[in-house]
């Protein structure tokens, strides 16, 4: 810290990204990204912006708005898009919480909500999941707090029923609940069909998982059409050009592939089920994930030590030190044949801890 920088900025607790290491070549299952390149036409789409890099972007975003709106079957002015779903949060976080309205979100979920919070200085308050890692709608009820729930909850891949999320909306229209689907795609039910229905409903999702897009960085944000104009006004008031022309560009070429989307979620998916029944068979715990990840745990290597020592075979998936969940590791899915790989050293590292 210099002696320059002022007290908010001294008591953050920065988010730690999963690595990305530069030293050698790992397989990388650990921060969720997805196993196969975007389709050509979103390269192409990207090059034919990059000689116009002279010239601001659209401001207004309006053919990528346009393309979302009609993806998601709302009014264009029902829709927001951000550098990263990650932005998406900040402008939400900004928007509608504050010390007369906390957050409330569960004990395991996505870190970043906590660090936006401290950047933003909201109070918030953590419910602690049930037993099985699943979510309590309950203590969500009424509470006039704005609700953040990431569905499928990350990093245990397990989803909350529509009609439960539905009950947390109609128990208090006044506060704003936040759907963070980054991960619905894979096997997930959105709940976008519900936004003009409540008032109150803000759904977020993201171009990094589904769609092959992490590095271009582009997320959005859907909900009625008061929401938007709100989030807009932050948007505006802090990076008007939030969204590069190669982004959008790639984003609009990106919608108009339904067919390589739907396979590569329907592979990953595939993969997902065959991976957990592997890992179930070698007496591991495995949650019931609807994302692109698995969250495992075995009794017979710890969740630190499986991941330490996958790391050093050039594997690397995520571990975190919270107590609640030290015993798992989180597992991004890639292709069969990198499952595989994976397997076989867990099988290995396995058999080497029972000797
Ligand atoms: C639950 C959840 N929400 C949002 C994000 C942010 O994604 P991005 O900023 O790449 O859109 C992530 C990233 O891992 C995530 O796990």
């Amino acid at each position: 810290m210099s002696r320059f920088s002022v007290g908010r900025i001294r008591d953050l607790t920065p988010y730690v990204p999963g690595e990305q290491p530069q030293d050698r070549q790992y397989l990388k299952l650990n921060t969720n990204e997805s196993p196969f390149p975007p389709p050509l036409s979103v390269v192409r789409a990207v090059e034919s912006e990059a000689d116009r890099l002279q010239l601001y972007s659209d401001p207004e975003n309006r053919k990528l708005t346009e393309a979302l709106a009609a993806y998601a079957g709302v009014r264009p002015s029902q829709v927001l898009v951000g550098n990263g779903s990650d932005e998406v949060l900040g402008f939400a976080f900004q928007a509608f919480a504050d010390e007369t309205r906390p957050l409330l979100f569960p004990d395991v979920t996505y870190g970043f909500y906590t660090v936006l919070a401290g950047l933003y200085r909201i109070p918030y308050t953590c419910v602690p999941l049930r037993e099985d890692f699943t979510v309590d709608p309950e203590p969500y009820l009424g509470k006039r707090r704005t609700v953040v729930l990431a569905n499928p909850n990350a990093p245990t891949g397990i989803p909350l029923a529509t009609e439960q999320i539905e009950r947390i909306l109609c128990a208090d229209p006044s506060s704003v609940v936040l759907v963070d689907e980054a991960y619905v795609d894979f096997g997930g039910e959105s709940v976008l069909p519900l936004v003009d229905r409540y008032e109150n409903l803000l759904v977020v999702q993201t171009f990094s998982k589904s769609r092959s897009l992490a590095g271009a960085r582009l997320g959005f944000a859907v909900g009625s059409e008061a929401l938007i104009a709100d989030l807009q006004a932050v948007r505006c008031s802090f990076h008007p050009y939030n969204v590069n022309r190669m982004t959008a560009a790639a984003g609009v070429a990106s919608l108009q592939e339904a067919d390589v989307f739907a396979h590569n979620c329907r592979t990953v998916a595939e993969n997902r089920e065959w991976t957990a029944d592997r890992l179930r068979s070698l007496g591991f715990t495995v949650l019931p994930s609807k994302a692109n990840f698995l969250f495992a745990s075995s009794d017979r290597v710890g969740g630190e030590e499986l991941y330490r020592t996958l790391k050093k075979r050039g594997i690397l998936v995520r571990h975190f030190s919270a107590e609640r969940v030290s015993a798992f590791n989180r597992i991004t899915i890639g292709t069969r044949q990198q499952m595989e790989q994976l397997l076989c050293a867990v099988e290995s590292i396995c058999k080497e801890e029972s000797l």
